[in-house]
C-alpha cells in the first residue's frame, strides 16, 4: 500500500510538506504543489482517513443516536438524516442507545473519540449538562431536552387534540389513550393534548389512560386488558402507530370489529400504518423534513455557519384511512 512517505519521497519533498498539501493548511509553493499532487495522482495514493481525522480533529462524519431502529419510525428518521448529510459530503455513524443511559454515554464517548463533528439526538436520559460538556454541535429530535439546544420537534399536542377530536367527531362516546413512557417529553405532550379534549367529560376515568411504552406488543396487551375491563370504550387513540396496530390485533383477539365497534387512531405517520388491515388513520408527521432539517442544522453549525432559529416545530396533520 502507498503510504505518505512514498508520496513525499516521489515527489522529493517531506511528508510534513505533503500533509500540508493535503489538509489545505500551511504555506506551500505553487510548484511544490503540483509536484505532490503529481505524486499523489502517479502512485494512486489514498489518504488514511483516519490519520487525516486525527490531524485534522475532524472527520466530516456525524453521531446519530436513536433509542431503537426497530422501532419503524426511527429508520424513517435516520434515512433522511444520511441522505441529507451525504448532499453534504458527510457520512453517519448510528449509535442505537436503548433508552439507556449508560450506553448513551458510552456511545457519546466512542463518537468524542471518533472526531465526529457533530450529533444528532433522539434521547430523553441524556442531560443538558452532558451536552454542553461534548463541545461539539449537537442537534435533538423528535424529544426536546433543552430549549437552549438546537431541537426540531412536532407539536405534538396539537397533534394529539387533533386525533381525540376526531375520534369524538366520528361519535365515538368513550375514548381511551394508550400513552408512551413517562419520561418521554412526547409522550406526554401527546396525553396532555388527549386530557385536554376528554378530562372535562362526565364519563372520563383516569384508568382510560393505560402505558404502551410506545411497544407494539406492550400496546397489545395493555389495549387487550383496558377492553376486557372497559367494554364500553370504542375510541383508542394510541400515541404511536406500533401501539396503534397492537390495539388492533387486541381489538381483534376481544372480537371487536375496526372501525365498526371501536375506532382506532395512531401517531407518526410511518410506512407500515399503511399497510395494516384496516389501515390505520394516523397523525402524521413530516418525517423526511424532520430529519433533512436536523442534518441541515447540524451542519450549519458544523461550518459555523448562522442559524436563523434554533427550536423548529413542525406541523403535524391528520390523514385519515379506515380504521376510523
Ligand atoms: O414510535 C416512536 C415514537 O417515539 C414516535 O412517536 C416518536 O415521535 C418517538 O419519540
Amino acid at each position: 500500500m502507498v503510504s505518505i512517505r512514498d508520496v513525499a519521497k516521489h515527489a522529493s519533498v517531506s511528508v510534513a510538506t505533503v500533509s500540508r498539501v493535503l489538509n489545505d493548511k500551511g504555506y506551500v509553493s505553487v510548484e511544490t504543489r503540483k509536484k505532490v499532487e503529481a505524486a499523489i495522482a502517479e502512485l494512486n495514493y489514498r489518504p488514511n482517513e483516519v490519520a487525516r481525522s486525527l490531524f485534522k480533529k475532524q472527520s466530516k462524519t456525524l453521531g446519530l443516536i436513536l433509542p431503537d431502529i426497530m422501532n419503524p419510525f426511527f429508520p424513517e428518521l435516520a434515512r433522511a438524516i444520511e441522505d441529507t448529510a451525504a448532499k453534504l459530503g458527510y457520512t453517519v455513524i448510528l449509535c442505537n442507545s436503548d433508552e439507556d443511559e449508560e450506553k448513551a454515554q458510552r456511545y457519546l464517548d466512542i463518537l468524542l473519540q471518533k472526531y465526529v463533528d457533530g450529533i444528532i439526538l433522539a434521547s430523553n436520559t441524556i442531560r443538558e449538562k452532558t451536552i454542553r460538556e461534548l463541545n461539539i454541535p449537537v442537534v435533538c429530535i423528535d424529544r426536546e431536552i433543552s430549549k437552549d439546544i438546537p431541537t426540531i420537534v412536532v407539536d405534538n399536542k396539537k397533534g394529539a387534540r387533533t386525533a381525540t377530536q376526531f375520534l369524538k367527531d366520528k361519535g365515538r362516546k368513550r375514548i381511551a389513550h394508550i400513552r408512551g413512557p413517562f419520561d418521554v417529553s412526547n409522550a406526554n405532550e401527546r396525553c396532555e393534548g388527549y386530557l385536554g379534549i376528554v378530562s372535562s367529560e362526565d364519563w372520563f376515568t383516569e384508568s382510560y389512560i393505560i402505558n404502551g411504552n410506545y411497544h407494539m406488543e406492550t400496546a397489545t396487551k395493555v389495549a387487550l386488558a383496558l377492553l376486557q375491563s372497559h367494554p364500553e370504550v370504542d375510541g383508542i387513540f394510541a400515541a404511536n402507530d406500533t401501539m396503534a396496530i397492537g390495539a388492533m390485533k387486541a381489538a381483534y383477539q376481544h372480537g371487536l370489529k375496526v372501525p365498526e365497534d371501536i375506532s382506532i387512531i395512531g401517531f407518526d405517520g410511518i410506512a407500515l400504518a399503511k399497510a395494516s388491515i384496516p389501515e390505520l388513520t394516523t397523525i402524521e408527521q413530516p418525517l423526511y423534513a424532520l430529519g433533512q432539517k436536523a442534518a441541515k442544522v447540524l451542519i450549519q453549525l458544523i461550518e459555523g455557519q448562522e442559524i436563523e432559529k434554533s427550536f423548529h416545530q413542525f406541523d403535524v396533520q391528520l390523514v385519515e384511512r379506515e380504521s376510523t
